[in-house]
């Protein structure tokens, strides 16, 4: 009787620590926020994945001919909209929510009498500005 006890005692510990190094795999990785460190950096300074980020922002820096907006559809739609009243820098510093940028045109259009596009342009400019200037995503 006391035999049976022991073998199933083990048994159950072989199951138990069999599942270890699986639960492991499965746990959140503490390093996965260097991932994106450069080739060569030292995988002990903690400042690694932070300079590697700053890289990838200075990869978007912008097309130069549009004030400095970065490309994509309605880069040079918005350029000329909004330059006519203030340079570039004051939309390239925002990060607002989708509705602050529905906000803030109805508000340029009402308060500031910044005329309004067809609806298609609008739409396009607005996409562009939630697109690159987001504090959603
Ligand atoms: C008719 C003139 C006019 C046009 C066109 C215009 N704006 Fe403005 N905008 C203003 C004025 C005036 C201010 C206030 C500037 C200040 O605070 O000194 C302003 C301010 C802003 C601000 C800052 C708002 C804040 O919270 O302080 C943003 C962002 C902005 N404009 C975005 C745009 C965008 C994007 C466009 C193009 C779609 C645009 N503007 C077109 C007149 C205009």
């Amino acid at each position: 009787m006391f035999d049976i006890v022991t073998k199933l005692a083990a048994g159950l510990a072989v199951l138990v620590l069999g599942t270890g190094p699986a639960a492991a795999e499965a746990r959140l990785d503490p390093m996965s926020a260097l991932a994106g460190r450069p080739a060569g950096a030292n995988p002990l300074d903690p400042m690694a994945a932070i300079r590697a980020r700053a890289d990838a922002g200075a990869a978007r820096a912008g097309n130069e001919e549009f004030g400095g907006l970065p490309d994509g559809a309605g880069a040079e739609e918005t350029y000329y909209q909004c330059v006519a009243c203030h340079s570039t820098e004051i939309i390239k510093q925002q990060r607002v929510t989708d509705h602050r940028w529905d906000e803030l045109w109805t508000w340029m259009v009402e308060a500031q009498g910044m005329v309004e596009p067809e609806p298609e342009t609008k739409a396009l400019i607005l996409t562009y500005l939630k697109t690159n200037f987001s504090s959603e995503r």
